[in-house]
């Protein structure tokens, strides 16, 4: 039997936000995003028979931190269910295909691949084939691939599938992927513009937990599900104008749960705010199909209709001096997860 299991995932960017959790790891709210391309972490693990173990080693290097954070998910939640798991000891090797510290979260896209080869070990051990029909990976092994990855980062449950994935408040225990008829927003580019790299004041899960005596909870959840159901329909008549005016709603909303949270927290930069300010000049002058949107750090992402890439490449190239060493990532909408040799 093999031993060695390697997959790639990409990471993904929400268009309606999940912030604040209940039970295991489920979202208050349904949500959903765009699975991204470029930016992917590249995981092997190699499962040992003996006492149960994790080391872990990211670009090569031995980190014990992360390695920590991994042994106890693995451990005391995703364990219950795939006990057989205690039985061996794993050697993780991981890797980002993007530069590591650029302020661009890559929990989502290590928890999918780490999921990935999980799920085809735990396949395996049951004589499963992780292939449906045509070739294609089977819905069950997707399914449980996303499962084992919510359980390890809420939003990496999003990043199995090609596209637009939700994950619904009303099904949480794994996302499903959107099927878009409509072609006019199927070509949305995802520009990563580097604010500030250093590291956040306020994590990710603290942030989740302030959702839970939030005084704006409830109406947060409602104001959420109907942008979902509202980010749904602009996608699948391929319209672009209210896609864009609920994508960035969205992201305003976050900002603001976390400046009116208890204790209140702000993670945006002086120079987010110049850079979304004159993107909305420029956008008035240009007409463009472009949003911008934000997840829980000062970093923008700029979704644009493809067709309009290059002319928003020159709004970029002129406001390089807001970003962290001018750097930013084109990446698009649409990537898929890959089985790899090793890494
Ligand atoms: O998956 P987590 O626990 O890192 O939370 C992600 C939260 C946001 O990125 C802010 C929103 C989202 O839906 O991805």
């Amino acid at each position: 039997m093999k031993t060695n299991y390697s997959w790639s995932a990409p990471s993904n960017i929400a268009f309606v936000k999940y912030w604040g959790k209940k039970g295991v790891q489920e979202p208050l709210n349904s949500n959903l995003s765009g699975t991204l391309d470029k930016c992917r972490t590249n995981t092997s693990i190699i499962f040992e028979k003996g006492e149960f173990d994790v080391t872990l080693f990211f670009h090569g290097e031995r980190n014990e931190t992360f390695e920590k954070k991994v042994r106890a998910k693995l451990a005391k939640t995703i364990s219950n269910e795939f006990p057989s798991l205690l039985n061996y000891k794993l050697t993780i090797h991981s890797e980002n295909t993007f530069p590591h510290s650029c302020g661009i979260a890559s929990s989502a896209s290590f928890y999918a691949s780490l999921s990935l080869c999980l799920t085809e070990f735990e396949f395996e051990l049951s004589s499963r084939s992780i292939y449906g029909e045509s070739d294609c990976f089977s819905t069950d092994f997707l399914e449980r691939a996303s499962f084992y990855a919510r359980l390890g980062s809420g939003s990496a449950c999003r990043s199995l599938f090609p596209g637009v994935a939700t994950w619904e408040f009303e099904s949480p225990a794994y996302a499903k992927c959107l099927e878009i008829k409509n072609d006019n927003l199927k070509e949305i580019d995802d520009f990563i513009c580097l604010v500030d790299s250093s590291e956040k004041s306020v994590s990710s899960t603290l942030g989740h937990s302030m959702m839970n005596d939030h005084p704006y909870k409830d109406l947060r959840i409602n104001q959420a599900n109907q942008n979902f159901s509202a980010c749904v329909t602009a996608l699948q008549y391929g319209d672009w104008n209210s896609f864009i005016q609920v994508v960035e709603e969205e992201a305003n909303s976050l900002h603001a749960l976390m400046m009116t949270s208890r204790p209140a927290f702000i993670l945006l930069k002086p120079n987010t705010l110049a850079f979304i300010e004159s993107f909305q000049r420029w956008r008035e002058e240009h007409q463009v199909n472009a949003c911008y949107t934000i997840d829980a750090g000062p970093n923008l992402h700029f979704l644009v209709d493809r067709k309009q890439s290059e002319l928003f490449k020159s709004f970029i190239e002129k406001n390089t001096h807001l970003l962290e060493n001018g750097q930013y990532i084109h990446d698009q909408i649409g990537g898929v997860i890959k089985k790899i040799e090793h890494i």
